[in-house]
This record gives C-alpha cells, sequence and structure tokens, in this order.
C-alpha cells in the first residue's frame, strides 16, 4: 500500500514531522533504506498521539546516528551488540532545523534491520542483521508490525504490512504472529493485555490460548524484565483495568504464587487520581502511590516476597511492606482502648507514603481517617517544651534515661495529660524521683 508520507506523518504535529523529514532526506541522500516502524506507525494510524520516533534502516544505524549528530548536533548513545543507536537531541538540533525545541521528542531511536533467535525461552534473544521483512517479523503483535519506508525517495509513502497488522487494526485485534511469541517472550503475555485495554483490541482467540499456555515460562523471566512491564502497566491512564484483568488470566499468579490484587483496586486507584490526603502538600508521585495501594489486602509478608520476586529497589519494597502491614493492623486505628500515644508509636514507623495509601483504602472508616489525620498533622509534630540541654542543665547526666523522659513527656502531650508548662514540670519531677 502506497500512501502519501505527508498525511501520515503529519498527524505527528508539524515540528516532529519536519524533524523526521530531515533525517529521511539524510537517509535519502546516503541511498540506505529507512523506515518508520513499530507503535508510532500504528498510533499514527489510529490517529492517537505518540511522539516515540523509531527508525529501522537497512545498513549501520550506528554510523548513520554519527553522521545526523555531525550535521545537527545532538549527542549521541550506542549499543554495538544490537547495532542501535539513540540521538539525543538538544537546542542546537533544534536551531540548526529551525525548529520549536520544546515540541521535539527528546531522542529518537534507530535500529539496523535485524532478526533474533531465542536460545531459550525468556532468554534475551540474540541478534543478526537483516532485511526489514525479518525485522519485522520478529515483534510481537501484527498491529506492532507496520512500517512506512520514508527512503530511498522512489519508495517514500510505501506501507509494509507483511503480517496483516492493518485489518487487525481495523478489526480492532490483537493477534500474535506465530504460536511461539509468548514461550519466546513472556513479558508479551503483560503487552498483550497493556495495549488490549489500552487501546480497547479484542485478543484473537487462538493468540488468547497462546498467551495461557505460555504463563508457566514467566518464572523464567528476571525480576528486573517484570518491574519494567508493571512499571509500564501504571503509566498507562486506568492501571487497574489491566491488573485485574491479569488476575483474572492467572498471569499474577504465575509471576508469584501469592500474588492478588484486591477486587476495590479501581475504587483505589481512581481515588488515588482524583484526591489527596488532607496533610499532603508536596506533589505526589501517583506511580509510587500505585505500587503501594496495588499490595493492599495481601499479608505483609507476602507483599515482601512479591518485591522481591520483582527486584524492586529496597527502599520501595520496604515502604511498600510497611504500608501492607499498617492496613493488616489497622483494626487499632479504630480501636477505642488505643491511646493518641499508641497510635503515633504503632505509625510513627511507617512512612508518609504508606498513610497516603492507607487514607485512599479506608474510606469507610472515618475514625481511621480521622486519627489519621490527626496524627499527621498534630501527634506526630508534638514535642515536649523542654529538651536534652534543659535536662543538662538541672544536673542530669546524659545517657538513655534523656530519650525515656523526653518521649514520655512528648507522650503525656499527646494523650492529653498535660496542658500547660507547669503540668508538664510538674510530671518532670515526678519522673525525676
Ligand atoms: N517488542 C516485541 N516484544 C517485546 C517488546 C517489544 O516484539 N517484548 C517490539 C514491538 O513490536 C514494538 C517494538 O518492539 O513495536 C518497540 O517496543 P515498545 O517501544 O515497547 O513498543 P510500543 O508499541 O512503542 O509501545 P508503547 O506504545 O507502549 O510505547
Amino acid at each position: 500500500m502506497k500512501v502519501s508520507a505527508e498525511t501520515i506523518l503529519s498527524a505527528l504535529g508539524k515540528p516532529a514531522a519536519d524533524l523526521v523529514t530531515a533525517v529521511a532526506e539524510q537517509a535519502q541522500q546516503g541511498d540506505t533504506a529507512l523506515y518508520l516502524v513499530g507503535g508510532l506507525v500504528r498510533d499514527l494510524l489510529l490517529g492517537r498521539e505518540n511522539l516515540d520516533i523509531d527508525f529501522v534502516l537497512e545498513g549501520d544505524a550506528i554510523a548513520f546516528v554519527n553522521r545526523l549528530a555531525g550535521i545537527f548536533g545532538g549527542t549521541r548513545h550506542s549499543h554495538a551488540p544490537f547495532g542501535t543507536a539513540k540521538w539525543i537531541l538538544d537546542g542546537e538540533v533544534a536551531h540548526r532545523l529551525a525548529l520549536p525545541f520544546d515540541d521535539l521528542p527528546s531522542h529518537i531511536d534507530f535500529a539496523a534491520a535485524r532478526s533474533e533467535v531465542y536460545a531459550q525461552p525468556g532468554a534475551l534473544p540474540t541478534v543478526s542483521p537483516g532485511g526489514i521483512r525479518l525485522d519485522l517479523g520478529r515483534r510481537d503483535f501484527t498491529i506492532n508490525t507496520l512500517a512506512l519506508q520514508l527512503s530511498p525517495l522512489a519508495k517514500r509513502g510505501r506501507i509494509l504490512d507483511f503480517y496483516d497488522g492493518i485489518a487487525d487494526l481495523n478489526r480492532h485485534l490483537i493477534r500474535a504472529l506465530h504460536h511461539g511469541s509468548f514461550v519466546d517472550d513472556p513479558t508479551r503475555i503483560l503487552r498483550a493485555v497493556r495495549f488490549s485495554r489500552r487501546l480497547r483490541f479484542r485478543v484473537e482467540p487462538r493468540t488468547a490460548q497462546w498467551m495461557q499456555a505460555a504463563r508457566p515460562m514467566l518464572k523464567r523471566i528476571s525480576g528486573e524484565r517484570l518491574q519494567n512491564e508493571i512499571a509500564l502497566i501504571l503509566n498507562e491512564p486506568r492501571p487497574e483495568r489491566i491488573l485485574l484483568k491479569l488476575q483474572a488470566l492467572g498471569v499474577l499468579e504465575h509471576i508469584h504464587p501469592a500474588w492478588r490484587v484486591n477486587p476495590q483496586l479501581p475504587d483505589w486507584f481512581a481515588r488515588g487520581r482524583e484526591q489527596t490526603a488532607p496533610w499532603e502538600t508536596a506533589a505526589r508521585d501517583l506511580t509510587r502511590l500505585y505500587w503501594h495501594t496495588m499490595m493492599i489486602g495481601m499479608a505483609a509478608d507476602d507483599v515482601q516476597s512479591i518485591c522481591k520476586r520483582l527486584g524492586l529497589p529496597q527502599a520501595l519494597a520496604q515502604s511498600m511492606t510497611a504500608g501492607a502491614r499498617l492496613i493488616e493492623q489497622a483494626a487499632q486505628l479504630k480501636d477505642p482502648s488505643m491511646r493518641p500515644s499508641q497510635l503515633t508509636r504503632f505509625l510513627e514507623n511507617s512512612p508518609p507514603i504508606a498513610l497516603q495509601t492507607a487514607w485512599l483504602v479506608l474510606l469507610n472508616e472515618p475514625i481511621s481517617r480521622q486519627r489519621l489525620e490527626t496524627f499527621m498533622n498534630v501527634w506526630r509534630k508534638q514535642r515536649a517544651t523542654i529538651d536534652g540541654n534543659d535536662l543538662k542543665t538541672m544536673g542530669l547526666r546524659p545517657g538513655p534515661r534523656y530519650r525515656m523522659i523526653l518521649e514520655r513527656l512528648r507522650f503525656a502531650w499527646i494523650d492529653g495529660e498535660l496542658e500547660s508548662e507547669a503540668d508538664e514540670q510538674a510530671l518532670l519531677k515526678q519522673l525525676l524521683k
């Protein structure tokens, strides 16, 4: 199929389209076959916004990017074993091309057309040079195998569609190219669900069977790769629907046998997008909040083990586990026999994001929410009026008693036992006896 490249590219917006044209002109001068590929072509044809520009060329991508940087500026990052190179755009590139920098993508990716062989299921592939057809044939779904040729000039505007990608775009189908696709790369199981929810496409029945059959292969995938896939899901506008679908398909439990997401997740995530806890002032990190909320309802020990499976950074894992533990023990929050000082002790062990998560998920527990809020706004900040220096001046020898005394005074304030400095002095006198 041949279309006007200009018509398709215009969906990119003029600055990015001009940038692509400038790159294409360089390829035309060198008579190098150059193609726009992957998700961008899919999205341009669907009329969806995307500025993730991926080029494949039949030739040396690293040398080509060196040439572009030589002519237009910018910096380069290349990865010789895969024959890929990234051109990172800067103000100089924008200036030389007379384009507004703010409307350009931050970088463009280039790859030499290649084929891949998977030595073992789930391993990263071994790469060898190939033509565009082989390159497109190694991809996950038919809708991602489309390419728009931009060079040489005589072929500009040709759409390459070897696997019926356009028909599947029209039929709203996610279809894998062959039965081994998910065994080669089980992360594609998560990708299929992510794309199908994002685009509101159906997974074609045979593809769905191949996915189900390949689920056990997920155990071979490294934590880091799974974590990346989950992070991509959490970046989608409605991640909850994808996570629940993965659960319904039994995918989560193949990643970790204890992994369940709570049926209330849609409600919690929606609230996380819309509401902030009353004490929150700093800009929030929604993805981090999702990570924490996603684990609510599971035992803290299971959360810890899932975090380990996903290879999450220690600090995030600890905080997610603390969040799960907090909810596990949340009954304390509404227990009338719990004194404010006891709650303070309990809540002080949890990072602020865990408290935000608790506030979100305890929507129907007004007393618990109120106490969380009072903790954050009042109890947490409460101090005795005297400090260690005052104790020293009184002639008390420094030691662990200092902390015990100051903490006792602080907790007495929190519990409302003290109303004035005189009360505090009286209690101090008693303690020093
Ligand atoms: N790809 C694949 N198998 C994977 C990951 C990627 O075959 N496990 C292929 C896809 O065909 C995709 C291309 O590599 O078109 C680039 O990957 P990526 O940038 O993740 O795909 P996009 O479709 O651009 O995804 P998104 O729209 O989420 O950016």
